[in-house]
């Protein structure tokens, strides 16, 4: 038995690594390699109709920073408190290239016994309907369709939509579920209280999955050159995200229950990480700046480190979902303390 498995619906992944849509998913190059280091699965870079959003990928900037906001060097070997701060465009081939291409990947990742992933960051309900049957049409076996884009606000206008409202999920993810019959994610943004009431209206609306949640926008003052870092808002992520993403899993499975399949992103660098997150209730997790920023071999030693844990464990993925989420409790819940608040207050 593979004790790495897992269903995300009826979709069965070798493992719960899901390599998340980022810049290193353009060229076929970086998704194959992806495959060869033993990814389930691999989002391929998003694309939609608008050149607004294909040129802006020209305009992109990051940086690595640690804690004290210095910059990090970009060497591939980043440390554990590593922050990523960028902006970032969509894909810059036209649709029809972009499909070819996509539709290779996912033919190799068969070879792979895993998936290239089509993903859809919509700028218009009607051209995301259009694509996403041509999407189907094309043998590709899985979409995700990304409606909560951090860089939504900060792009030109027009070009990406930015959803934050469960009725607008509802909406969109029915249009979807009416053109296709593939399995269908919807990711959603981490800006919104209304996350477990956006899941439940995706889940009702017939998506198969949610991949939770999109990073925050962020400013960063530079106190050397008093201006803006990059010069721009940007979309900020780090291994201090992963907590406020668990939060978020854990309310979401309380209010729908243990049989929705949710994927985590948002916050994982490591092996541990993913297992933070699958104790939360997550299926699998897409890990995306660890990735970018560390090269193809975090795939390769996530991967490790999750199996190791599961057999010093003796249990499988599947056990391990949302194990810790199930066990929380009300802050009334708890025992008395013998220390009490003035123990843990500076004199
Ligand atoms: C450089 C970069 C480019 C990204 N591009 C996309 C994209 O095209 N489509 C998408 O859905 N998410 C995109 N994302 C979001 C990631 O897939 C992921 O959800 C997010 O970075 C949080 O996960 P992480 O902490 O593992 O990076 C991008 C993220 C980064 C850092």
């Amino acid at each position: 038995m593979n004790k790495l498995s897992i269903n995300i619906g009826n979709t069965k992944l070798k493992n719960p690594l899901i390599c998340g849509a980022g810049e290193h998913f353009i060229e076929l190059d970086g998704i194959e390699k992806a495959l060869k280091a033993g990814a389930g699965a691999v989002v391929i870079k998003s694309t939609n109709e608008s050149e607004a959003a294909k040129t802006q990928l020209e305009k992109t900037d990051y940086v690595l920073l640690n804690s004290n906001f210095d910059k990090l060097p970009w060497d591939f070997d980043p440390p554990r408190d590593a922050s990523l701060f960028n902006r970032s465009g969509l894909h810059p081939k036209p649709f029809d290239e972009w499909l070819e291409q996509a539709t290779r990947a996912d033919k190799i990742a068969s070879k792979y016994d895993a998936f290239a992933v089509a993903s859809l960051i919509p700028a218009s309900l009607e051209k995301l309907i259009d694509y996403a049957r041509q999407i189907e049409n094309s043998g590709i076996r899985i979409l995700e369709v990304n409606v909560g884009a951090p860089h939504g606000e900060e792009a030109a206008s027009g070009a990406i939509m930015l959803e934050r409202e469960a009725s607008r999920i509802s909406e969109i993810t029915k249009a979807l579920r009416n053109a296709v019959e593939m399995p269908l994610w919807i990711k959603l943004t981490g800006q919104s209280q209304e996350i477990p009431a956006m899941v439940t209206a995706a889940k009702q609306a017939g998506a198969d999955a949610v991949t939770l949640m999109g990073r925050y926008m962020a400013f960063i003052p530079d106190i050397e050159t008093q201006k803006p870092m990059l010069g721009t808002h940007a979309a900020y992520g780090g291994p201090w995200a992963l907590p406020l993403t668990c939060h978020w899993l854990v309310k979401t499975r309380n209010k729908i229950g243990r049989e929705y399949p949710m994927m985590a992103t948002n916050g994982a660098r490591c092996g541990e990480d993913i297992i933070r997150f699958m104790l939360s209730g997550a299926s699998a997790v897409q890990m995306t700046s660890a990735i970018f920023t560390g090269g193809y071999n975090v795939i390769s030693s996530s991967i490790n480190e999750l199996e190791e844990y599961l057999n010093s464990k003796n249990i499988t993925c599947s056990d391990l979902v949302g194990i810790a989420a199930d066990q929380v409790e009300t802050y009334a819940e708890q025992e008395n303390k013998k220390e009490y608040w003035r123990d843990f207050t500076p004199e």
